[in-house]
């Protein structure tokens, strides 16, 4: 079985779920990474990722820190030049920071001299958007994630998790196809990043994007995910993808359910093979 063939697989209940799941939210490869490796120096962060996303589809990834999660990503948004293979958004090669491609980050990244208003409406202006479109989109978006009446508001005024409604609210209102998100509830607290959680799955089921998931919770990751990508090694590569086989719309019905359990077992069990093997090879160099 290569690494990308899809594993986890249950029978029954579970099979027919992920057919459907598949039809209805699928679609074509948006994303394609092909044969794709980083290296910084003498250092080989990943290799011969191969993957693709479709158009509406939500692909977790795990992987111990520092095994290049954070890397893919910025390959993806053409910030980093990939060193082997390549990647594709929309049939189109990134070489450099692709259209209709979004990111959100751990620590929020707003502009702390910029209101929710100002930060919000940053990508648009960036991408050169009419007067008109701000003023549409702006509000709209704010609205969207539950901002409304703060607009004048800065950051240092909000809440961690009403700053990262802030960044989503920035990310989105460019209306993109692709949205990279890199930890984005890391840093808030356990109930809001719940509340986060499906609120962005909600936005998402009323316009479905292609998402990539980067997290450290592993339930994040099978809440999230259609797929969750375990990555593995030094260099790191596709250790094993994992089809969650769990229905949309996600609810919190989903906690605890016998596939959520597998699911979050399956992920666990091969991220402990990857600290315990990590750990062994520390002993020996001692
Ligand atoms: N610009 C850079 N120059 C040199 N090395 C880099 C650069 N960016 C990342 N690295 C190295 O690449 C490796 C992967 O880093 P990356 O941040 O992608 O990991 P990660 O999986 O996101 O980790 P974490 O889970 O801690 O966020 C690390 O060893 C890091 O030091
Ligand atoms: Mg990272």
């Amino acid at each position: 079985m290569s690494a990308n063939d899809d594993a986890g697989s249950g029978g029954g209940e579970a099979a027919t779920v992920r057919q459907a799941d598949r039809a209805a939210y699928r679609g074509a490869g948006r994303i394609k990474i092909d044969g794709v490796g980083k290296r910084f120096g003498d250092l080989q962060v990943f290799k011969g990722i191969d993957l693709e996303i479709g158009e509406r589809e939500i692909v977790s990834v795990v992987g111990p820190s520092g095994c290049g999660k954070t890397t893919l990503l910025r390959a993806i948004d053409g910030l980093v030049d990939t060193t082997e293979g390549e990647i594709r958004i929309g049939g189109e090669r990134v070489v450099g920071p692709p259209r209709g491609v979004a990111v959100v980050f751990q620590h929020f990244g707003l502009f702390p001299w910029k209101t929710v208003y100002e930060n919000v409406a940053y990508g648009l202006r960036l991408a050169k958007a009419s007067k008109a479109q701000i003023a549409e989109s702006v509000p709209r978006h704010i609205e969207l994630v539950g901002l409304k009446g703060f607009e004048k508001a800065y950051p240092y005024q909000l809440s961690g998790g009403m700053q990262q409604r802030t960044g989503l609210a920035r990310a989105l209102a460019t209306d993109p196809q692709v949205l990279l998100m890199d930890e984005p509830f890391a840093a808030i607290d356990a109930q809001t990043r719940e509340i986060l959680q499906f609120e962005l799955l909600r936005i998402w089921e009323s316009r479905p994007m292609s998402m990539v998931f980067v997290t450290h919770s592993i339930e994040e990751a099978v809440l999230m995910g259609d797929r969750v990508v375990v990555l593995r090694g030094r260099p790191s590569s596709i250790d094993q993808i994992i089809e969650t086989g769990l229905p949309r719309p996600r609810t919190r019905d989903v906690f605890g359910t016998p596939r959520f359990n597998e699911v979050r077992e399956q992920v666990w069990s091969l991220l402990m093979r990857e600290a315990e093997q990590a750990e062994r090879e520390l002993q020996e160099v001692r």
